[in-house]
């Protein structure tokens, strides 16, 4: 059987890459692949607690445990669901991953490091990065929050979105980075969707 294909969703919050991955898993779906939708911070009881300290309530944790939190997450995410996934043969589609930690990380760590704590998570074979500005992003944000709740996570602010939508737009467009695809996120849901296969329909999808 031959190996799946990893694709991760990345893009600063309300960027629309929780809505855009079940639309996207649909439409590969329609043509005949198995996918695997998942996420990161993950399910799992690294991610769980990684997701614990990002609320604004909680006991704030010291960034760089933050980061490594996330890494950990991301080794133990890799080789218990995205990892066998690909053994099998399925597509997997991830909302967030590697570059996640590169564009948030770098924030509050020095950039190296985060790099260098993540060396072993291996490199999607596509990297679909939603480009919306922030105050479009935020504004999807708080509406959510809003209906939802529960309240803002720590990087829910206009001006840190900002600077990750600055550290975003850099590292989508640095040639060194292997088969990353910068998509306007701005367009209908169903536009973005389109973009979106397009770009796997360019991995050969
Ligand atoms: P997100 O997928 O946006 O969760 P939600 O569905 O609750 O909006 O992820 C939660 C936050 O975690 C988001 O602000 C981005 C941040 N994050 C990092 O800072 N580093 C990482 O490596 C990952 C995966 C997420």
């Amino acid at each position: 059987m031959s190996r799946g294909r990893f694709i991760a969703l990345e893009g600063i919050d309300g960027s629309g890459t929780t809505s855009q991955r079940g639309a996207l898993a649909e439409a590969l779906r329609g043509r005949g692949h198995v996918v695997l939708e998942t996420n990161e911070p993950s399910s799992g009881s690294i991610g769980r607690l990684a997701r614990e300290r990002l609320a604004h309530s909680a006991k704030p944790l010291d960034r760089g445990a933050l980061a490594l939190l996330f890494a950990a997450d991301r080794l133990d995410h890799v080789a218990t669901e995205i990892e066998p996934a690909l053994a099998a043969g399925r597509i997997v589609l991830t909302d967030r991953y590697l570059m996640s930690s590169w564009a948030y990380q770098s924030m509050d760590c020095e950039p190296q490091w985060v790099r260098t704590i993540n060396a072993r998570a291996p490199w999607p074979d596509l990297t679909l990065v939603l480009e919306v500005p922030a105050t479009e992003a935020m504004r999807r944000v708080s509406a959510r929050r809003q209906r939802q709740g529960p309240q803002l996570e720590i990087y829910e602010t206009l001006a840190l979105q900002e600077r990750l939508a600055r550290a975003y737009a850099e590292l989508a467009r640095d040639r060194s980075l292997a088969n990353v695809t910068v998509i306007d996120g701005t367009g209908s849901m169903e536009r973005v969707t389109e973009a979106l296969l397009e770009a796997c329909e360019a991995i050969g999808l």
